[in-house]
């Protein structure tokens, strides 16, 4: 009976797997604080697209983790066509074609030495307009690599229009954006921080959000959609539902949430200690961000919990 009149269901399609793949190292390494991720090589990193596609998940969104050693003050590795992020989308998309959505993201933060989301002013702040136009070089790099959907995750003002019209120049009319809509400030972004070995000290509370604010969330939905988003996104999810629920309402373009390293390392860890029953959380977790008003989801768990949805469980 519960099953006849659920208001909310979660399919395999709903899923989207956020993958790291690392330059340089032949074996994929662990990521410490989120058991069960790894920094891919590039092998293995096609090896779990196919898996995320024979599960039923819609889509990957990658991120490109180069060597030390080529990370410098322009991020320059991130707009080079052998970059790593750039060889991985090449890799994936001979692998998987079209069945799967292959998307990217767009910011610096993996590429740079000071590890920020963009170039730094001679005062040491982030400049918005000078990003602005590396984030243009990056998307066509993208582009040109075989990307379905970029997407920018760097909090500038005016990304997107930047990002759009940098796609249409060299006719990648097809190349959709996702915007990183409402992107908060949050503690939860912890682990990723080890996820792509980020050299940044300090925080980004100059261009992302303050968890105090929800109207903001709003103003940044309609500036990204005047400047043509194709989908939306907000980030984190599970602490952000409310902001999900609003943005969800507010709008007619596909809507996503993207449950964060640190809301993965929280289930799992308190699953290690045997203080939760893991797979439910997992699943709950999930419903709740669907619920709220998510089309699509970004999670870490997006294999696994594609191949226990299509098992009916
Ligand atoms: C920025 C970016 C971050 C995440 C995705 N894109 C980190 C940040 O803003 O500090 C975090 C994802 C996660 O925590 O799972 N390129």
């Amino acid at each position: 009976m519960r099953r006849m009149v659920a208001e909310t269901r979660l399919h395999p399609s709903d899923l989207i797997l956020p993958a790291f793949v690392r330059e340089g190292i032949a074996e994929p390494v662990p990521i410490q604080a989120m058991p069960g991720v790894v920094q891919h090589t590039r092998d293995t990193l096609r090896k779990a697209a196919v898996e995320a596609c024979e599960a039923g998940v819609a889509g990957i969104m990658l991120f490109g983790v180069p060597e030390d050693a080529k990370k410098d003050a322009l991020g320059t590795a991130g707009t080079d066509p052998e970059g790593i992020l750039q060889v991985a989308i090449r890799d994936v998309r001979a692998e998987v074609g079209d069945d799967l959505v292959v998307m990217s993201d767009l910011c610096l933060d993996e590429y740079t030495d000071h590890g920020h989301c963009g170039v730094l002013a001679a005062d040491g702040r982030v400049d918005n307009d000078a990003t602005l136009e590396r984030y243009a070089e990056m998307a066509q790099v993208q582009a040109d690599a075989g990307v379905h959907v970029v997407g920018p995750s760097g909090m500038m003002d005016g990304q997107i229009g930047v990002v759009r019209d940098a796609l249409d120049t060299i006719g990648k009319e097809d190349v959709s954006v996702l915007a990183y809509t409402a992107k908060y400030s949050s503690a939860f972004y912890g682990p990723f921080r080890e996820a792509v070995g980020s050299s940044l000290r300090g925080d980004r509370k100059t261009y992302q959000q303050d968890p105090a604010n929800a109207r903001e969330s709003l103003r940044e939905l309609a500036l990204d959609l005047e400047e043509g988003a194709d989908m939306v996104m907000v980030k984190p999810a599970g602490p952000y539902l409310d902001i999900l629920a609003e943005v969800a309402a507010s709008v007619d373009v596909p809507v996503a949430a993207y449950q964060i390293s640190g809301e993965y390392a929280m289930v799992e860890a308190a699953a290690e200690k045997g203080w939760i029953d893991r797979e439910a959380a997992i699943a709950e977790t999930l419903l709740g961000i669907r619920r709220a008003g998510a089309r699509m989801i970004l999670t870490y768990w997006a294999t696994e919990a594609a191949r226990r949805l299509s098992a009916g469980r």
